[in-house]
This record gives structure tokens, C-alpha cells and sequence, in this order.
């Protein structure tokens, strides 16, 4: 398989397709992810709430993004990979910021990184982008400013916060970002802003008019309890798993497992 670049990416959009994002956080969600014919992939900071067992965002780690990151490099070798940089690991400083996004580059093969944030992090995005490093951003609803904006609530259903939505993805265009997630805002408001773009933007929550889809891969395969309005569940994995495991525990319990098609003489 050859590897997935932006070029590649570029030229799905402008031959018209619609482009697939899903997140993955360990080696067999990224290799069914490559199998199943996804785009590209979000080693996402949802991985605290995925696989860490956090309620929010905010206590994943940048050592957490980069462990992850590897192990989804290592399942998908040609994969278009995003890291999503962490709570704090690039708002104290744009030192910081540069010496993260590049250590995560370097120590994980990632192809890009994310960040959650509108003009403000502009001339940030610029030195990224001037330095090498491609990045997505990240707008609408920013999870991991759930503590200030008091939940997870739609953006822009008034007209300053749709002004700003379409301001601050003018304004990451600018500044050098490849694409830009635009997440829970409404349906119409995420049209007016991929119309005025040139970059694709990737929506989540964010109607049919974006330039593609981002999904968490356990909403995906139905792996969570909560289900977000914005998700389709398309397999009830959490069921189907623990049916599984039922049927393993029932059969070691009545002696039915292992077989002899499982054992060795
Ligand atoms: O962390 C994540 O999974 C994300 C997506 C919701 C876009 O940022």
C-alpha cells in the first residue's frame, strides 16, 4: 500500500470526495481502520475517556499521545496519522508548543498534529507550519475548555458566536493549517464556513456539508454506554463482546472449553 500524504488527501477533495477521519488509539484500530478504507486517523485526546478511564480530556499526558500514537503508527505503517496535542502540552508558551509538537513528530512517525483553538493560536500555527510541522485545527466546541465553558454545549447557534466560528477558521487558513475540525456547531454555520474555506474541514456534529467526518472509533462500534447525538452506532460492540465473554466464562465453567480442536497432545 503507498503510504497516505497530504497530497493525497488534497487531491480527494478536489476530485469531489468526501474525506473519512476516525480515531484510533492502538495497533488493531488503526490496521481495521486501513482495512475499512479510512481516510486518515485522530490519535485523539479522547483516548482519556476511550481506553484511560478519565471523565474528561484534560488529565491525558503528552507521554500518553505519544505512546499511543506509536502503537497506532505501528499498526498502519502507511497511514496519514494526527496526533492531537494535549491539555497544556502548547497554550503556556509557543517554545513549548514547537518542542512538543516536534517531539511528538519525531518519536511517534505522526504525519501532522491537531490542536483545539481559533485566532489566538494563529501566529502559533504559523512557526508550526513555518517549521515543518503540518497541523489541524481544531474549533466549535474545544473539549478541553469543558472546565471554562461549563459543558459540552453547540457553538454558534448565535450570531457573534457564528461570526467567530467563521473568523477564527479564516484566520487558521492564514495562518498555514492543512484542515480544521469543526465540532458541534450547526449544520448551516458549518456549510457557510467550508464554502469560505480552501482547506477541507473535517466535521463532528457539524452537518452534511462538511468536507469530511471525524468519528471516535468506540461511538463508531458502539463500545460506550453514553452515545452522543452527533454518532451512529454501526455494531453494537459493547453487546456483542460481552455476549462473548459470557459464552467463554459459561463454557470454561461447564467444561465445553477448551475442545479438543484447542488442545495439544
Ligand atoms: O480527541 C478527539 O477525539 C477529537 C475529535 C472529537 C475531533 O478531538
Amino acid at each position: 500500500m503507498k503510504k497516505v500524504t497530504l497530497t493525497t488527501l488534497r487531491k480527494r477533495v478536489d476530485s469531489g470526495e468526501k474525506l473519512v477521519m476516525s480515531t484510533a488509539y492502538s495497533a488493531i484500530e488503526s490496521r481495521l481502520c486501513m482495512s475499512a478504507g479510512v481516510d486518515f486517523m485522530l490519535v485523539g485526546d479522547s483516548v482519556g475517556m476511550t481506553h484511560l478511564g478519565y471523565e474528561n480530556t484534560l488529565p491525558v499526558t503528552m507521554e500518553d499521545m505519544i505512546s499511543h500514537t506509536c502503537a497506532v503508527r505501528r499498526g498502519a505503517p502507511e497511514g496519514f496519522i494526527v496526533l492531537d496535542m494535549p491539555f497544556m502540552s502548547y497554550q503556556e508558551s509557543d517554545a513549548l508548543a514547537l518542542h512538543n509538537a516536534g517531539l511528538g513528530m519525531k518519536l511517534t512517525g505522526a504525519d501532522a498534529v491537531k490542536l483545539e483553538g481559533g485566532a489566538e493560536y494563529a501566529p502559533l500555527i504559523a512557526r508550526m507550519t513555518g517549521a515543518g510541522i503540518p497541523v489541524m485545527g481544531h474549533i466549535g466546541l474545544m473539549p478541553q475548555r469543558v472546565q471554562v465553558s461549563g459543558g459540552y454545549k453547540i457553538v454558534g447557534r448565535d450570531e457573534a458566536g457564528a461570526e467567530k466560528v467563521l473568523r477564527d477558521a479564516l484566520a487558521l487558513q492564514e495562518a498555514g493549517a492543512f484542515a480544521v475540525v469543526l465540532e458541534c456547531i450547526p449544520e448551516e454555520l458549518g456549510k457557510k464556513v467550508t464554502e469560505a474555506l480552501a482547506i477541507p474541514t473535517i466535521g463532528i456534529g457539524s452537518g452534511k456539508y462538511c468536507s469530511g467526518q471525524v468519528q471516535v472509533i468506540t461511538d463508531l462500534l458502539g463500545l460506550m454506554e453514553f452515545k452522543p447525538k452527533h454518532a451512529k452506532r454501526y455494531l453494537e460492540g459493547g453487546e456483542a463482546i460481552i455476549n462473548a465473554l459470557r459464552s467463554y466464562a459459561n463454557e470454561v465453567k461447564n467444561g465445553t472449553f477448551p475442545a479438543p480442536e484447542n488442545t495439544f497432545q
